[in-house]
């Protein structure tokens, strides 16, 4: 029988994602709905291995539910893949008397709680936060619809320059092994192709497009490129190679970058969040481990921690195919 949780921990781990506030608010005040404490770790696992923790009560996290970024702050920490390191981390835990954690952040962040709960026991479960949304087990993570909202913002600022100057735009958006945000922020955006790690398109397919769409008689265009896209150039060579191929096209690069992971998280993460903590405290105080939330069909269910780290989240081929109708 699992025995009674008085003190869940919570951290953010990895990538950082708008909404993380929003859950780290969700699982502190669930807790103090339910009378038990919580304690914040600051810095991921590597606060963890230091004893860097801090009381929080509801009244802690007053504020930031609108606010980017996460005030726990986050890291990868190394230390924590190691023996050595997790004992350490073990040892802060029980001295200050925490009996489960919640675990906010992506695929290795939940590999790094499977292996502490499989050495100490701990019960753990996940919150999945990644602008990526490339976890199995949750049509949405934390952070995603927000960075839509931003990309696509952002890429409707790009076009009215792009437009002026009759220029064709590479546009670089985050995504490393998943081309979700690219794919979906590039149907929002219009953009002419949309370049994704899950499917090589080819460089002469790209060719083919833009004489295509410049002999349809359009005069600037948008590509939307995944920084993890499988078409083998990153965006400067593939700039490079369609001046050489296609000097009719005046070409420019522009690299979104970390602004993606930023700013308000938008109402649709808050909203995820606050189910997201809630559930997650609420299933630990249930006995359940090893688990993480997730929104499937527009209800919170929970995927074993396993699954989700194990498992592929898929490109919806229909939307490459809505993509291509859509640049006729
Ligand atoms: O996983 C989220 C993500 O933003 C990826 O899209 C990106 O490749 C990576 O993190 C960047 O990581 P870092 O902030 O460590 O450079």
């Amino acid at each position: 029988m699992s025995k009674t949780i008085k003190k869940i921990g919570v951290l953010t781990s990895g990538g950082d994602a708008p909404g993380m506030n929003a859950a780290i608010r969700a699982v502190v005040r669930t807790c103090a709905y339910h009378k038990i404490e919580c304690v914040g770790i600051y810095r991921g696992y590597q606060g963890m291995i230091e004893g860097d923790f801090k009381e929080m009560g509801a009244r802690s996290v007053n504020n930031i539910i609108n606010k980017g970024g996460t005030v726990l702050k986050s890291a990868r920490s190394k230390e924590f893949q190691t023996k050595e390191g997790r004992e350490k981390a073990n040892q802060h835990l029980v001295a200050a008397g925490i009996d489960a954690l919640v675990v906010i952040g992506g695929d290795g962040s939940f590999t790094g709680a499977e292996i502490f709960n499989a050495e100490f026991g701990l019960p753990v479960m996940g919150i999945p936060g990644t602008i990526d949304n490339d976890i199995f087990g949750t049509s949405h993570t934390l952070g995603y619809d927000t960075a839509l909202n931003t990309v696509v913002e952002v890429i409707d600022k790009i076009r009215d320059t792009a437009s002026s100057h009759n220029r064709l735009f590479f546009v670089e958006v985050m995504g490393r092994d998943a081309g979700h945000l690219a794919l979906n922020s590039g149907i929002g955006a219009g953009a002419e192709e949309i370049l994704i790690p899950e499917e090589n398109l080819g460089l002469e397919r790209l060719l083919e497009s833009l004489q295509k769409s410049k002999a349809s008689g359009k005069s600037s265009s948008i590509v939307v490129i995944a920084e993890g896209d499988k078409i083998g150039k990153n965006v400067f060579e593939l700039k490079d190679y369609v001046d050489e191929n296609l000097p009719e096209y005046d070409v420019r690069v522009s690299v979104l970058g970390h602004m993606q992971r930023g700013g308000a998280p938008s109402c649709f993460d808050r909203v995820l969040a606050s189910r997201f903590g809630v559930k997650a405290v609420e299933s630990l105080l249930e006995g359940k481990s090893n688990f993480m939330v997730g929104l499937l069909n527009d209800k919170i269910a929970l995927t074993p921690l396993e699954q989700a780290i194990k498992g592929n989240t898929e490109i919806d081929r229909e939307l490459l195919r809505v993509s291509e109708i859509m640049s006729t």
